[in-house]
């Protein structure tokens, strides 16, 4: 992908927007002196910038006309008065949100025009480069356009493309889904305080059975029930652990999970 002389500008450098500013760093697809920011606080911008390299503009607008791609990284609540702002100066930049529930469509309004954009749906382990995220273009983006965004997010963790419809799905599934993992995670290190081992350890095991399942899944290409079946021995100890998960309804519970959080998703968009 080439980014060769291209600046990109974060309006809204704060959790997200910095954690993708520095997996683009870290990555080496952009330098410091291609990146520009904004925050509401000159002082945190001010941080950053001494602490990256990067630069720090003056205010949105600014930010926005001194780059070729501008990633909207701030609270989807202040979104539109954002983009309402940058719009008359927006051009034929390349905008991509990360915002929950702010559609393309609402984005092409507030910024006027026939904009390019991208809407994104990234997750919190995007915060250390182990993102999964779900990209999707408006009506005037081109598929140069979604590879282009797919590429920077690319450098938070693992991106995939999907009709913008089910990006309230995504929200379900990926989006949420860092809440359910850690709840399992607490049920794991507490099952294990109940069969006697120290908090410490049972947590350092929960976190790296997890971890390490996962990177299984991903490194072999296996099917997961196959792996599961690898180490269910006949009359063993996982079976029996198996069929109480069965018998309490885990998948169940889980698709009942996503489901909900994909209903919830899609009713606060509608707001
Ligand atoms: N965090 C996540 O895990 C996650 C996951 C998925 C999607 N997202 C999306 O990412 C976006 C940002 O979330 P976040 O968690 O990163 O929030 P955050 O840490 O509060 O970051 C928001 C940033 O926007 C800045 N800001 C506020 N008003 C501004 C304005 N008028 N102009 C320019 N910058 C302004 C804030 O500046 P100050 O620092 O000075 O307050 C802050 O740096 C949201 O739309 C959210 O839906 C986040």
């Amino acid at each position: 992908m080439d980014l060769h002389g291209k600046r990109l500008g974060i309006v809204g450098a704060g959790n997200m927007g910095a954690a993708l500013m520095r997996g683009i760093l870290k990555a080496g697809a952009l330098t410091p002196e291609q990146i520009i920011i904004t925050t509401r606080r000159p002082d945190r911008a001010q941080r950053l910038s001494e602490t990256y390299g990067v630069q720090s503009a003056r205010d949105n607008i600014s930010c926005a006309t001194q780059a070729d791609i501008v990633m909207f990284a701030v609270k989807p609540q202040i979104m539109e008065n954002v983009l309402q702002d940058i719009g008359p100066h927006f051009g034929n930049r390349l905008g991509i949100s990360v915002a929950a529930g702010v559609s393309t469509h609402t984005m092409e309004l507030a910024l006027g025009g026939a904009p390019r954009v991208i809407r994104s749906m990234p997750n919190t382990p995007a915060l250390i480069q182990q993102g999964a995220t779900a990209v999707s273009k408006g009506a005037h983006a081109t598929d140069e356009d979604l590879e282009l965004a797919a590429h920077l997010l690319r450098q938070a963790g693992r991106v995939v493309t999907v009709e913008e419809s089910l990006l309230d799905a995504v929200t379900g599934l990926s989006g949420s889904g860092p809440a359910y993992i850690f709840l399992i995670i607490e049920a794991f290190a507490d099952a294990g305080v109940k069969v006697g081992l120290s908090r410490e350890v049972a947590m350092e095991l929960a976190v790296q059975t997890i971890q390490g399942s996962a990177r299984m899944v991903q490194e072999t290409g296996q099917h997961p029930g196959q792996l599961k079946d690898q180490v269910t021995s006949p009359g063993g100890t996982a079976i029996a652990g198996l069929h109480t998960l069965e018998e309490g309804g885990l998948r169940t519970t889980i698709m009942n999970a996503v489901e909900a959080a994909t209903r919830r998703a899609n009713e606060l968009g509608r707001r």
